[in-house]
């Protein structure tokens, strides 16, 4: 069923007021075909998941369609892994949970990112030193083009960092339906990042299990991110730099506390939020939204706000990073 006029609210975890004209929801491939091909709809279309990664600075004129199609499917098991294959409209933290429960290692380093299982792939989801590739075996996605469905491996993913081919050269122009992982049942856990250590000790644990990390992820996310149940965001509104090492090391002598990592042998990753923060921003409110006072990369709506003011207050922090550091930040979010 198509519907008119329909408020996005709900749809975006900003929870930016903007409308579509027209909506409508799949659930099938069969469904989403249809939809393509209906002479009465031949308008923009947006396709959308979770909806986290969306910043609404306009109303839709066209027609917005949301991912519903769901389910899990065993495409191989043995003592030693599981491949499943996962609808790309699955909320993505239920299947974290459901892999936690069934005691499958692999995403717990993930737990509680917003979004669904087919905008995972899209940007390489990541946190906590794990990345979405490190599971990933494929994707099926409808060709808008021709109607036809085509598998990606992840070699033809390209994925990077926050990138995927899907944000590239084949932009627009394919709908992720499903994705299908390779977890383990013989998990080895990925401690490096430090906070999950300090969270691990701090809850007493002694063993490590996918649980224990999932938990420690889940606890350290709620104290650092807002919820977007409560205050509307969509995580990281920005990419953490990638810097030649002579651009950083340049930075670097004004600024011996930066955070920084390694980014192969040439390059250093800068953390934006500690760009943001050093440039004044973290924790500004401006009326009804702002900065986080948590985590500077985090834009917030504390509601009513609308798209293209937090828009702008990107563009601000950008401008503003640039004169402070020569540093130009890039959004992470889909600007619609
Ligand atoms: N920092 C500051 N000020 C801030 C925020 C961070 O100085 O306001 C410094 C911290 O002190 C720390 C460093 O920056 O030394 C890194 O901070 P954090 O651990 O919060 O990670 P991040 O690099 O800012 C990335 C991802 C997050 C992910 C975390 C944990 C990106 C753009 N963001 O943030 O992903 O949860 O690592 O792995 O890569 C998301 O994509 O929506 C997201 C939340």
């Amino acid at each position: 069923m198509i519907n008119q006029n329909i408020s996005l609210k709900d749809y975006n975890t900003f929870g930016i007021e903007a409308s579509a004209k027209h909506f409508a929801r799949f659930s099938s491939i069969k469904q989403l075909a249809e939809l393509f091909l209906d002479k009465r709809f031949q308008e923009p279309k947006l396709i959308i998941g979770g909806g986290s990664n969306l910043l609404l600075t306009k109303n839709f004129n066209g027609l917005v369609l949301k991912n519903e199609i769901i389910g899990k499917e065993i495409v191989l098991e043995n003592d030693y892994e599981i491949i499943l294959k996962v609808g790309a409209g699955e909320i993505w933290h239920n299947f974290v949970l459901f892999c936690v429960e069934s005691n499958y290692g692999g995403i717990e380093n993930m737990s509680l990112i917003p979004g669904s299982v087919g905008a995972a792939p899209m940007q390489n989801i990541g946190a906590y030193g794990v990345e979405l590739k490190s599971v990933f075996v494929s994707l099926e996605a409808f060709h808008i083009e021709t109607g036809k469905v085509h598998s990606f491996d992840k070699e033809k993913c390209k994925f990077g960092y926050r990138d995927s081919i899907f944000k590239n050269s084949h932009k627009d122009q394919y709908i992720i339906t499903s994705v299908t992982f390779r977890l383990t049942k013989k998990p080895t856990f990925n401690t490096s990042y430090g906070a999950i250590n300090q969270e691990l000790e701090r809850m007493g644990v002694t063993e490590l299990s996918v649980k224990s990390i999932s938990d420690a992820v889940i606890n350290i996310r709620r104290t650092k991110l807002p919820d977007p149940a409560k205050i509307g965001n969509s995580g990281s509104f920005f990419k953490n730099p990638v810097l030649t090492n002579k651009v950083f090391a340049n930075i670097k002598q004004n600024h011996p506390e930066i955070a920084s990592y390694p980014n192969g042998e040439n390059h250093t990753k800068v953390a934006a939020g500690w760009l943001i923060e050093q440039a004044g921003w973290k924790g500004k409110t401006i009326g009804n939204y702002g900065v986080h006072k948590n985590q500077a990369l985090v834009l917030v709506n504390y509601g009513g706000a609308t798209g293209s003011e937090i828009y702008e207050l990107s563009q601000k922090i950008i401008d503003s990073v640039k004169a402070n550091f020569g540093v130009e930040l890039q959004r992470e979010v889909n600007i619609i």
